[in-house]
């Protein structure tokens, strides 16, 4: 189970920055991670029973981490699952005991809000599940089962590469759960790369929010994860104040904001488009300028890169890369550099 990381895989090879390259990563990283899960059978099946046989599962993580636990947990409160997802540093609303499972993601494995909150819960006596890149973290040593994104190094401070491996892992368990078969899970690499072919596409929406000064990006359903993922990313590296909304929770306050040319980017996984569209035409009505990243079923929006995938399940596989491609390009035309943003670290080990 030791993984060594060579230094070559640590150069840029070509591309401008660590981010990009690590953007193209991903196919690999995705696939890397599912078969590394697979030959960790025995511990993925101790996590699903842990998970199952627990009243609550309690799900925390940190910032990009975050979305993808909270993309986990719709899945798995779809199914009936009595799942909370917790933002780690926030931990003191939540009391746990015995009966409750954790699911602890994080890519650095060492991010201290995670660290205490799973202190805190250990010591309630939860059952501690943990899901990082970095073989024998900080994190996997205070779990019970310690399961791995295998990304490899990922060196720009926004998580890329490892969102995705980690939205596969997630999903990967979450098949199991349900007792599907997971082996569609293999096209998520192809998925990925049919999506990197849109790069100049793109790249044109980064650098028109590049002139902007704000921007909602609104979801439904499982695609309000990956708005927040992308509000998040546009944050983080272009500096551009980037929301993320429940779509239809938008007319409840956000609307207000909305005039000539506001930009509203809407993720649309495939699932919850005929509401969707409806939220596209109030935000025209307000003459916003609108963008969306669909699968499969277009919302009409002003710029909409539209993709196809054959199994919903991998919408996400679909629309990850663009998201994070969008906030690379928007982040370069600004003159930031993607791989270092001001104030940021890469691991956050203190409180
Ligand atoms: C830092 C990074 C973020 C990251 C978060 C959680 O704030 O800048 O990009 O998402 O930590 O990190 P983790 O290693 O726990 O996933």
């Amino acid at each position: 189970k030791i993984i060594t990381w060579d230094a070559s895989a640590a150069s840029k090879e070509g591309y401008a920055h660590y981010m990009l390259k690590e953007i193209h990563e991903s196919p690999r990283a995705v696939d890397d991670t599912i078969s590394g899960l697979i030959s960790d059978i025995e511990d993925v099946k101790n996590a699903i029973k842990i998970l199952e046989e627990s009243k609550r599962i309690i799900v925390i993580a940190a910032g990009t981490s975050y979305h993808a636990g909270l993309y986990f947990s719709l899945l798995l409160q779809r199914e009936g699952f009595n799942v909370i997802p917790v933002i780690a540093s926030e931990y003191y609303n939540i009391k746990t005991n015995q009966e409750d499972s954790i699911l602890a993601i994080s890519q650095s494995g060492e991010t201290y809000d995670v660290m205490i909150a799973l202190k805190e819960f250990k010591a309630n006596g939860s059952k501690i599940i943990s899901l990082t890149n970095v073989i024998d973290s900080a994190i996997a040593r205070q779990s019970d089962v310690k399961l791995y994104t295998r990304a490899g190094p990922e060196i720009g401070v926004a998580a890329t590469k490892t969102f995705t491996s980690q939205i596969a892992a997630l999903q990967f368990l979450y098949s199991l759960i349900k007792g599907d078969d997971y082996t569609y899970l293999n096209k998520a690499k192809d998925v990925i790369r049919r999506s990197l072919d849109f790069e100049g596409e793109a790249k044109l929406i980064g650098e028109e929010l590049s002139a902007k000064s704000n921007a909602y990006y609104l979801g439904r359903g499982l695609s309000l994860p990956f708005a927040m993922e992308g509000a998040l990313k546009i944050k983080e590296i272009t500096y551009l104040h980037a929301e993320a909304y429940a779509a239809g929770e938008s007319k409840h306050g956000p609307i207000a904001l909305v005039e000539k040319d506001f930009p509203v980017v809407f993720i649309n996984l495939g699932e919850l488009v005929g509401e969707l569209q409806n939220n596209v035409q109030e935000m025209k009505a307000r003459k916003a300028k609108t963008y969306a990243i669909s699968v499969n079923e277009k919302l009409n929006t002003d710029k909409e890169i539209l993709l196809t995938v054959e199994d919903e399940r991998l919408s996400p596989f679909a629309v990850t890369p663009i998201i994070q491609l969008i906030a690379y390009y928007s982040a370069v035309k600004r003159g930031n550099d993607p791989d270092k943003p001001r104030n940021l670290a890469k691991t956050v080990t203190v409180g």
